[in-house]
């Protein structure tokens, strides 16, 4: 399939005439683009967006990076990918820089096709719609509501092992951990929790984000097309849950605090208006994508970590089975325990640096402004990289070592360790994601020891971090 796109983009390529490019670049040159930093913007139109993507396909996505700081002695670099002009800022000093920036210089920016998949009911385009839903959720998304979670999220996890893990001698783990956080996200998005509803919407989304980052082509059978008819179909679904909502609220049969959807429909804004319908779909379907197929990449690739390395498994069960002992049975998971369990994250940071669920974001130049020396004109679209941040020798000793003792104390310098960004524009779903981390990583090792099938399995990126065959796994529960 990814040869059919190739060939496509190649032919897309050749049609595009040289000159245009010149064109293109010689109406917008002048002294803006005398100092630009080193580096090659690839094929006309295309750039280097098919490298900057296989390479991810192909399990190196740092490579891309490495090799042009390697071949431009550069920490930032020049390219075009998805149809703009773009820069490259390679480590802790680029991400310091943007993200310390954000709306005096920079600004978040999408690939226009994610506005072709997210089409927005008011109108407004992807970034506003972010900043709206970044002032919603510190509500529902605060220490107080968190707390709350743990029970239900220990709940589900109870019960996604009891149905998907339990009796079964092999497991592919993606598909399940995707399963699991896509579970959670729907019980407190938006209170279903009934598996087969939660089947309905579980394959759209795949078919969404699988778009995201995709060629955007939108032909009958490209990732693209299917992601814009998920899409539709996912905020269809979601307003009819919406429609019922507001009936259940209006005849009590509804809390106003059972979910983020009751919040939403009864939180107005500064001048008192309302969300539209359509609106809270949109927001909601933003939540159900930042919250679900990143921790979903960050505990499978806890799994493949674990199974690799019988030492640090050790560790996380022995710390796991303290908790565990200290509980009375069907006792639910509190506070409490989550906060005991230091080593267990130090585990997962050390799997979300190797492998980074989100290997980086794209910030739009607000102004024209200088950086190390070079310019960087309006316009142009900046790209921070997780995964090139997170493999520096100087920042992280033996950068392919699993060692979790680097997140002890009070561990990595600012702006080395990156999976949930930084700045004004940090992941709000941090907390969230540690929590449904560690009670899934609390019910795997309680239960089962296991080793994978395909000892050499790859990971790749596409476009989250993720086993390129699903991780699948041999089962050994302990002995009761
Ligand atoms: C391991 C899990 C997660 C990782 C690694 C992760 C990572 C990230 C990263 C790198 C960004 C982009 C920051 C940037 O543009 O510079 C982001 C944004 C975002 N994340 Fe997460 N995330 C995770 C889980 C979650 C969860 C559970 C939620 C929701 C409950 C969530 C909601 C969001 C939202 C709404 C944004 C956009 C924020 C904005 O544009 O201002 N994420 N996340």
């Amino acid at each position: 399939m990814e040869l059919f796109y190739a060939s496509l983009l190649t032919f897309f390529v050749l049609s595009v005439t040289l000159s245009f490019h010149f064109l293109l670049y010689s109406k917008k040159s002048g002294s803006r683009l005398s100092n630009l930093p080193p580096g090659s913007t690839g094929f006309p139109m295309v750039g280097e967006s098919l490298e900057f993507l296989s390479t991810g396909w192909k399990g190196h996505p740092e490579k891309f990076v490495f090799d042009r700081i390697a071949r431009y002695s550069s920490s930032v670099f020049r390219t075009s990918l998805f149809g703009s002009p773009a820069v490259v800022f390679c480590g802790a000093a680029g991400n310091k820089f943007l993200f310390s920036n954000e709306n005096k210089l920079v600004q978040a920016w999408w690939p226009s096709s994610v506005d072709k998949i997210f089409p927005s009911s008011s109108q407004t385009s992807s970034k506003e719609e972010a900043i709206r839903l970044r002032k919603m959720l510190p509500n529902f998304l605060k220490a107080e509501a968190l707390q709350r979670y743990i029970g239900i999220m220990d709940g589900i996890a109870q019960r996604h092992f009891a149905t998907d893990w339990e009796n079964k001698d092999q497991v592919v783990v993606y598909p399940l951990t995707k399963h699991y956080t896509f579970w959670i996200a729907c019980r407190l998005f938006v209170n279903v929790e009934d598996p087969s509803h939660v089947a309905k919407f579980e394959d759209p989304f795949g078919c969404l984000i699988a778009g995201i980052l995709s060629v955007p082509i939108d032909l009958p059978g490209t990732p693209f097309n299917r992601a814009i008819k998920a899409s539709n179909f996912i905020r269809t679904e979601l307003v009819a849950i919406i429609k019922q909502r507001k009936l259940d609220l209006a005849e009590g049969k509804a809390s106003p605090t059972q979910d983020i959807l009751s919040h939403m429909l009864l939180t107005s804004d500064e001048n008192g208006k309302f969300m539209h319908e359509a609106d809270i779909a949109d927001k909601i379907l933003g939540l159900l994508i930042g919250g679900h197929d990143t921790a979903s990449s960050s505990c499978a690739s806890i799994v493949k970590f674990l199974a690799e390395l019988p030492e640090i498994y050790e560790g996380v069960y022995r710390e796991q089975m303290e908790i565990a002992k200290s509980k009375a049975a069907g006792e639910l998971l509190n506070w409490d325990d989550i906060q005991k369990m230091k080593y267990s994250w130090n585990v997962a940071c050390e799997v979300m640096r190797l492998a980074p669920p989100v290997q980086g974001a794209f910030r739009d130049a607000i102004n024209d402004f200088m950086y190390n020396g070079f310019s960087i004109p309006k316009g142009w679209k900046i790209y921070w990289s997780a995964h090139s941040t997170h493999r520096n020798a100087e920042f992280f000793p033996e950068p392919l070592k699993f060692d979790p003792s680097r997140f002890e104390g009070s561990g990595p310098a600012p702006y080395t360790f990156v999976p949930f960004g930084g700045g004004p524009r940090m992941c709000p779903g941090k907390e969230y994601a540690r929590l449904e981390i560690l009670v899934f990583m609390h019910h795997l090792v309680r239960r089962f020891k296991w080793e994978k099938v395909i000892p050499n399995e790859k990971m790749i990126v596409n476009p989250m971090s993720m086993p390129e065959k699903g991780l699948p796994i041999r089962l050994y529960p302990h002995k009761a």
